[in-house]
């Protein structure tokens, strides 16, 4: 279970005397204001400039870790506003001392600018691509897709927040203001050592089931609290951890207002109690702070799968009681400040997903975990229907405009299923109805046993630049849980 403040000052105490190092200054570093990424709103411009870059971060208050992120931040990037029909130039710069891809994941765009494995950016190259963007409104996001890579990459902080706005949640009653009702949040796990250096040192347990931490951040800060307005507050959530499923709750009890999912909003708010948020997945969620009082948003926590947990987590029954919750980040209400939006909308205007299936093909998707994988000679201990990811092998190849079924079966544990350059309705889970929080538009999907997903396929996709389709768990999907298809 992920440790507390006061858990990591008494790790950093004794640490301070193993290592002979002046004790705690977690004090002052835990505890501050939470920071929303810089906000980069291409609009109007139509372009945006990324940079990518090492820096030193010191996440714990103690000693630093060098991590990677884009234009002023040392870690992760900034936030950016897109328009959701517009053409966005984009210009990603590498000044890494290694080469990375850098995918839009949830942008439904061409296999060319997809920024997929087969699209590496050398060190010192920038990679211009016109992002040619029409789709709903949502909360997408970038990060390194780099072949065999993207786990570290991640774990380093290449990634983002992206909206894609159509400029009128005023008219739909919601929160917009910038860090101040609307904030954004991209919640990650990470290991540190003694010394405070955040660690990325993936054994073979890490590579079978993912690689979790027992810290949480939030916007890359750890302890940090909110502060909102008297009124309704809009979070859009983005699990950019490696691994780490979360199961999202008020601590308060208040009720979660589920308003996107992540490819679009929903037509009318759903109120929730909990929310499950796995690896890749995004959410918007309403809360009414309008009563003053303060909050923690917690998480359960879920074992996913695995030999000890002893087999996969139970599908909708994974809440654990509020003893087992971990803390995900404190909410304190400025009573000063009055929210604009003051009460929940009943109507968001989303088009729900209801995709015509007639005719669609069918497809089989074996997400393949291999287990005893210290019997294997290969890193790729991961495989999708028994194939394990190339490069140069494409699984197979759609037409442009057709529509199928896929039907993905996860084994041994959940895996969240991700498919580039579309984005999807899940059928069925189980065999049975869809559970609210995959109601909506998705492009990754938590399969806990088997779920069925209809796709349609609009971008053209040369088997030069190809769509991924993999576990979003990063340790499976560098492993060898990933495939490939062209759109033609
Ligand atoms: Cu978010 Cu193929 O990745
Ligand atoms: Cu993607
Ligand atoms: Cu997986």
């Amino acid at each position: 279970m992920p440790l507390t403040r006061r858990d990591l000052m008494k790790r950093a105490g004794a640490a301070g005397l193993v290592a002979g190092l002046p004790g705690l200054s977690l004090a002052q570093a835990g505890g501050g204001l939470l920071q929303m990424p810089p906000l980069v709103d291409a609009t109007t411009s139509g372009a945006f400039d990324l940079l990518a870059r090492s820096g030193e971060t010191n996440f714990l208050g103690q000693n630093t870790t060098t991590t990677w992120g884009f234009n002023d931040q040392a870690f992760l990037g900034p936030t950016l506003r897109l328009a959701h029909n517009s053409l966005a130039k984009a210009s990603v710069r590498n000044s890494l001392d290694e080469p990375f891809s850098l995918h839009w994941h949830g942008l439904e765009i061409p296999g060319h600018a997809d920024g997929g494995p087969h699209q590496p950016i050398a060190t010192g190259a920038t990679w211009s691509v016109d992002l040619d963007i029409n789709q709903p409104p949502a909360t997408v996001w970038y990060h390194s897709h780099t072949h065999l890579r993207t786990a570290d990459h991640v774990q380093k902080g290449l990634a983002g927040a992206i909206q894609l706005t159509d400029g009128r949640d005023d008219e739909r009653g919601l929160p917009s203001d910038y860090g101040t009702d609307d904030l954004t949040l991209v919640i990650q796990d990470r290991r540190f050592d003694r010394s405070g250096r955040a660690v990325y040192d993936p054994g073979m347990h890490d590579r079978m089931m993912g690689f979790t931490g027992d810290v949480i951040l939030v916007n890359g800060q750890f302890g940090a609290q909110a502060v909102v307005p008297k009124g309704i507050v809009r979070l859009r959530l983005l699990n950019g951890s490696n691994a780490r499923i979360y199961n999202l709750a008020s601590r308060a009890g208040r009720t979660l207002h589920l308003v996107a999912t992540d490819t679009g909003f929903l037509d009318r708010p759903v109120a929730v109690d909990r929310l499950q948020l796995a690896p890749g997945e995004r959410a918007e969620l309403l809360l009414d702070f309008s009563d003053g009082t303060s909050d923690m948003l917690v998480s359960s926590s879920i074992t996913n799968g695995g030999m000890m947990g002893g087999g996969m987590m139970s599908g909708g029954m994974m809440g654990g009681s509020a003893r087992d919750s971990f803390d995900i980040l404190p909410i304190s209400v400025d009573p000063s400040r009055r929210a604009r939006i003051d009460r929940i909308p009943e109507n968001i205007g989303g088009t729900m997903p209801n995709m015509d299936i007639r005719g669609a093909s069918r497809r089989d998707i074996a997400l393949q975990s291999g287990m005893g994988g210290m019997f294997r000679r290969s890193r790729n201990q991961h495989s999708i229907n028994g194939n394990s990811f190339e490069m140069d092998r494409l699984n197979f190849s759609v037409q442009r405009g057709a529509t199928e079924i896929w039907t993905i079966d996860g084994q041994n544990m959940a895996h969240p299923f991700h498919v580039h350059g579309v984005r999807f309705q899940v059928l069925s889970e189980n065999g049975g109805p869809v559970s609210i929080h995959n109601s909506g538009w998705k492009d990754t999907v938590l399969v806990n046993g088997r779920a069925e997903i209809a796709l349609r396929f609009d971008h053209l996709a040369p088997a030069s630049t190809p769509f991924m389709f993999h576990c979003h768990i990063l340790e499976h999907e560098d492993g060898g849980m990933m495939g490939q298809f062209s759109v033609v």
